[in-house]
């Protein structure tokens, strides 16, 4: 079975107001768009339902983090079985600005991941290098590290609802993307790794997809790599240059 391409929108803390949200859910819910691709959108938690609620059916909402309890005293967090409830079915989790601004380790990213698998959600799971540890030659190792937190909690079947998001973090919000020689080398690298880690089904069936200074001008040639299963994408997922993203695989 081919691999479904699959295109996230990760709006971060954005847009500021209600308008622009609608402005941009008018975009996507109005352009033709590849009904081949899954899509989903990840707003800011405040607007899950709401955009839940408004999206056209091909588009799938995210939320952009959750704990790992169900219920308690955790002020400000998101459980999964709320967004569960909320019928929310994906959550990213391990993105680089929650694992460098708000110290979240690879422990508790696998914690995380493992919470939200068993609640029913899938999870789109980040990973990457920063500069330093690129050119260092540590990239794999540091990404085999990320994973490796998970796969040290995840039972192989669990892996059906995990969609991997390789994001070099020098890569994220900078406007330098890696070239397309460098994510496939990476996202072959995780393939191995879960082979060996995993199983070769796991290895074989499981999407992994790019995350950095994705636009329509870059998306087609990173779509044509053989293991780049589509993309998680930031700014450009704020613009109308988000339809041309999804649409990256038609001809
Ligand atoms: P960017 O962000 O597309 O703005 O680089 C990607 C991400 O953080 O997921």
């Amino acid at each position: 079975m081919p691999r479904q391409f699959f295109v996230g929108g990760n709006f971060k803390m954005n847009p500021i107001s209600r308008d622009q949200k609608q402005t941009i859910i008018g975009v996507l819910n109005s352009a033709d768009l590849d009904t081949a691709t899954e899509i989903v959108v990840a707003p800011p938690s405040l607007y899950l339902i709401p955009l839940r609620d408004t999206v056209r059916t091909e588009l799938q909402v995210s939320a952009q983090n959750c704990y790992y309890k169900d219920s308690g005293a955790f002020t400000g967090e998101i459980s999964p079985a709320q967004l569960v409830d909320a019928k929310i079915p994906y959550v990213i989790l391990g993105h680089s600005e929650r694992r460098s601004i708000f110290n979240e380790t690879s422990e508790l990213v696998a914690q995380k991941t493992k919470a939200a698998l068993n609640a029913t959600l899938k999870v789109i799971l980040c990973v990457g290098e920063t500069l330093q540890e690129r050119e260092l030659g540590q990239t794999a190792a540091v990404v085999e590290k990320q994973l490796q937190a998970v796969v040290n909690v995840l039972q192989e079947s669990d892996w059906s609802g995990v969609v991997i998001a390789y994001e070099p973090v020098w890569a994220i919000g900078t406007g330098k993307v890696a070239t397309s020689a460098q994510a496939q080398e990476a996202h072959a690298d995780i393939r191995q790794f879960l082979s060996k880690a995993v199983s070769p089904a796991v290895s074989e069936n499981t999407r992994i997809i790019y995350g950095g200074s994705v636009t329509a001008a870059n998306c087609k040639e990173l779509s044509t790599q053989s293991d780049v299963d589509g993309f998680l994408v930031g700014g450009a997922s704020l613009k109308p240059e988000f339809v041309d993203i999804i649409n990256a695989k038609r001809n």
